[in-house]
């Protein structure tokens, strides 16, 4: 019978074959452990010279790191193995001897690590990271599809930008100019006009020149657009939808959260609604924090968004931002010009935005005065501009930085390990 190693707590007593690589061997005279992984789980292997035949004996002391095998073997309950189970291994069969694997149980610098991306996936620890990751994706498409919202995907090859300038990366479209999406926004503002509430989840690419534990210049995001829908109401969504992620992590990834050493007790707390601040009353809170030189109309940067949020246990949201530090097409706080009603959720523990989002602009007047303060004269802006033109409405959106929410609820130090292959400022390979 074929087994993975997840499956084996239903042949307890029978002999299964799994597919497996060697993660450890340890043998003190006459039996040797191996230590198995498949990907679904680790187990014990437990080859006894007496019971085995001399040639499994053999095959057996020849494994080394990440050698490929089957391994035919009984399956036994035992309570102090730390899967529950163990394998009576009976006979094996070696499909690889990997030679000199190069990430070994000691410590290597995170360059070298990095180098071996390939490779590294395979420690328990990266394992663990990209469980956790599968487990937001796929609570992220439990609660938008079981409240109401129809998965829509933009394109990713665009004729304009959608979040400012500075970060596009170019490429050729034929022999137009074209460039990869930065947001997917502008396209899931004209599909909330056709179905209402809607999402999407997908690659955005930024050219930021920063080096930081938060940049990616790839990541990945999640953007829900809802007609008929104000920032205030928006603001629940986002709040509901952050804490259900935390929940889904705690109840079905117990086992990934202790191989990382994730302290849940800070998860546990993550309940809605989450804290509000506006702009105005963040600028007095950095003040009188020690934040001398802030000044009202400046953006924040990373010290000052840690400030805000370890006043907090859970997530901030920082509502009405400045105008001119936010995008073109956030409505302005009414009576308020200066503002605009948007806000950032900020996590705790210092891991910075993990959302930003707004309600947009819906007035089709006002929208033509934004396109020519932003000198959006391109013709490719075109089709954005009539969505205010037939049966405008209210509506609001945001965007969830998947590998910011990753590395916050794991408790990681860096971006770099949410996401299988990152691509940061120095780095495109592997
Ligand atoms: O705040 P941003 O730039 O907002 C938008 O793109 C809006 N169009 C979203 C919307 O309203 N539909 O990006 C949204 C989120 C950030 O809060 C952050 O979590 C993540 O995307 N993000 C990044 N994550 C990793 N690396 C980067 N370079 C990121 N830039 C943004
Ligand atoms: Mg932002």
């Amino acid at each position: 019978m074929k087994a993975t190693i997840s499956e084996v707590k239903n042949y307890v007593g029978a002999e299964v074959t799994i597919g497996a690589w060697l993660a450890n061997k340890r043998s003190s005279g006459k039996i040797q452990f191996l230590e198995l992984r498949d990907g679904t789980g680790y187990i014990q292997g437990v080859v006894l010279k007496n019971e085995v035949s001399e040639e499994s004996w053999e095959k057996a002391k020849e494994l080394t790191q990440e050698s490929s095998l089957y391994v035919t073997g009984t399956v036994r309950e035992d309570k102090r193995a730390p899967s529950g189970f163990e394998l009576t291994v009976t006979s094996l069969e070696v499909i690889q001897i990997a030679q000199d694997y190069p990430i070994t149980p000691k410590d290597h610098g995170v360059e070298f690590l990095m180098d071996h991306r390939h490779l590294w996936l395979r420690s328990s620890r990266q394992h663990a990271i990209l469980r956790i990751r599968d487990e937001i994706i796929k609570a992220t498409y439990d609660f938008f599809h079981d409240n109401g919202f129809t998965k829509v995907d933009p394109p990713i090859l665009t004729g304009s930008s959608a979040e400012g300038t500075t970060d596009l990366f170019h490429t050729k479209y034929f022999d137009r100019d074209a460039y990869l999406s930065q947001s997917g926004q502008l396209y899931m503002e004209a599909a909330a006009m056709a179905l209402g509430k809607v999402y999407s989840f997908g690659p955005a690419f930024r050219a930021e020149k920063s080096k930081t534990r938060r940049h990616l210049i790839e990541f990945w995001m999640i953007e829900p657009e809802m007609a008929f829908c104000d920032h205030e109401e928006s603001l629940n969504v986002q709040e509901n939808y952050v804490a259900y992620l935390v929940e889904e992590v705690l109840k079905n990834c117990q086992t990934e959260l202790k191989t990382i050493g994730r302290d849940t007790s800070k998860l546990e707390k993550i309940k809605a609604p989450f804290p509000r601040m506006t702009y105005d009353d963040a600028i007095e809170f950095l003040k009188s924090e020690g934040f001398d030189d802030i000044e009202w109309g400046d953006d924040f940067g990373s010290p000052h968004e840690t400030a805000i949020a370890e006043h907090f246990d859970v997530p901030v949201f920082v509502t009405e931002y400045p105008t001119k530090v936010k995008a073109f097409y956030m409505k302005p706080v009414p009576g308020r010009d200066e503002v605009v009603l948007c806000a950032d959720l900020l996590a705790p523990e210092g891991y910075g935005e993990i959302i930003g989002g707004s309600q947009r602009i819906d007035d089709l007047e006002l929208m033509k005065e934004r396109y020519e303060q932003f000198h959006l004269t391109d013709p490719s802006y075109k089709w954005y501009l009539e969505l205010r033109q037939y049966g405008s409405v209210p509506h609001s959106g945001f965007g969830l930085g998947l590998e910011r929410a990753v590395a916050w609820i794991c408790g990681l130090d860096h971006i770099r390990e949410t996401i299988p292959f990152p691509r940061l400022l120095n780095r495109i390979y592997p």
